[in-house]
């Protein structure tokens, strides 16, 4: 079975106290049993908060990454942040190339590639976000673009399977748009993005590769979208932020992954 992962992406929300006390809620309801050992949860603060967080979480089993980190180790970039020095405050994941960071930041594959490759180096597991836009997706291009983002976004990465890099399909116009990917739009995408790994490696890699899917996932639409064979977990923005929304995904995805076995 391959592995779930359920990762919260608070963006630039929360204070570090509401961060803190967030984290602390969700680990305290992660000890209930109902499968839930069976998801790996992450909880992604802004880079302000890790140092409180990641405190608030020790001896806890949900884990923290970063929003993103640099491709140098260290050195003139001012406003950027070490991927090194997010492992040595004790995070262990980090997002890389999120649609807002390649929209509002200038992102481009290349600098995706860059990100990955340092992240992977210092030690982080990265969340790699994919995905189109709207008008991508009208003109038909959705699989040219993902293929572009993954094929350029991995250049001369090594996949290794369980406990690597994790891939986030994220079409652009659903996030923080309420409008969610239908479980056939995104069981097509990720099955398209596995199918494609499989031709880049190896097919028992992509068979191992967490796929997660993002946008205006909720505790409604959660349900629908866990059980799709190629779908495991998600990167959950707006309703990450509210516990019981949260927690219902979560719960969304250990139900899908309990009915597989
Ligand atoms: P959303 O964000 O769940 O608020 O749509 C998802 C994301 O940006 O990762």
């Amino acid at each position: 079975m391959r592995e779930i992962v359920i990762a919260g992406n608070w963006k630039m929300n929360t204070n570090p106290w509401e961060g803190a006390m967030l984290a602390r809620e969700i680990a305290g309801l992660m000890t209930g049993g109902n499968g839930l050992s069976q998801v790996t949860v992450v909880v992604c603060p802004p880079a302000t908060h890790l140092v409180m967080v990641v405190t608030t979480l020790s001896g806890s089993s949900v884990m923290v990454g970063a929003q993103n980190v640099h491709w140098d180790e260290k050195g003139a970039f001012t406003g950027e942040i070490s991927a090194d020095w997010v492992h040595f405050l004790g995070a262990r994941w980090t997002i890389i190339g999120h649609s807002e960071r390649r929209r509002w930041f200038g992102e481009t594959d290349a600098t995706v590639n860059g990100r990955l490759k340092r992240a992977i180096a210092s030690g982080l597991r990265p969340i790699v976000c994919v995905g189109e836009t709207l008008e991508e997706r009208e003109a038909g291009k959705t699989f040219e673009v993902i293929e572009r983002q993954i094929r350029v976004g991995l250049k001369e990465v090594a996949l290794t399977g369980r406990g690597g890099i994790v891939i986030a399909y994220e079409p652009v116009w659903a996030i923080g748009t309420g409008r969610n990917a239908t479980p056939a739009q995104a069981q097509e995408a990720h099955s398209f993005i596995r199918d494609l790994l499989g031709r880049l490696y190896h097919p028992d890699l992509a068979e191992a590769t967490v796929i997660q899917y993002g946008g205006s996932v909720t505790a409604e639409n959660a349900p629908a979208l866990m059980p799709c064979p190629d779908v495991d977990g998600a990167l959950v923005g707006g309703a990450s932020l509210k516990l019981d929304q949260f927690m219902a995904i979560i719960h969304a995805a250990a139900a899908a992954k309990a009915a597989a076995r």
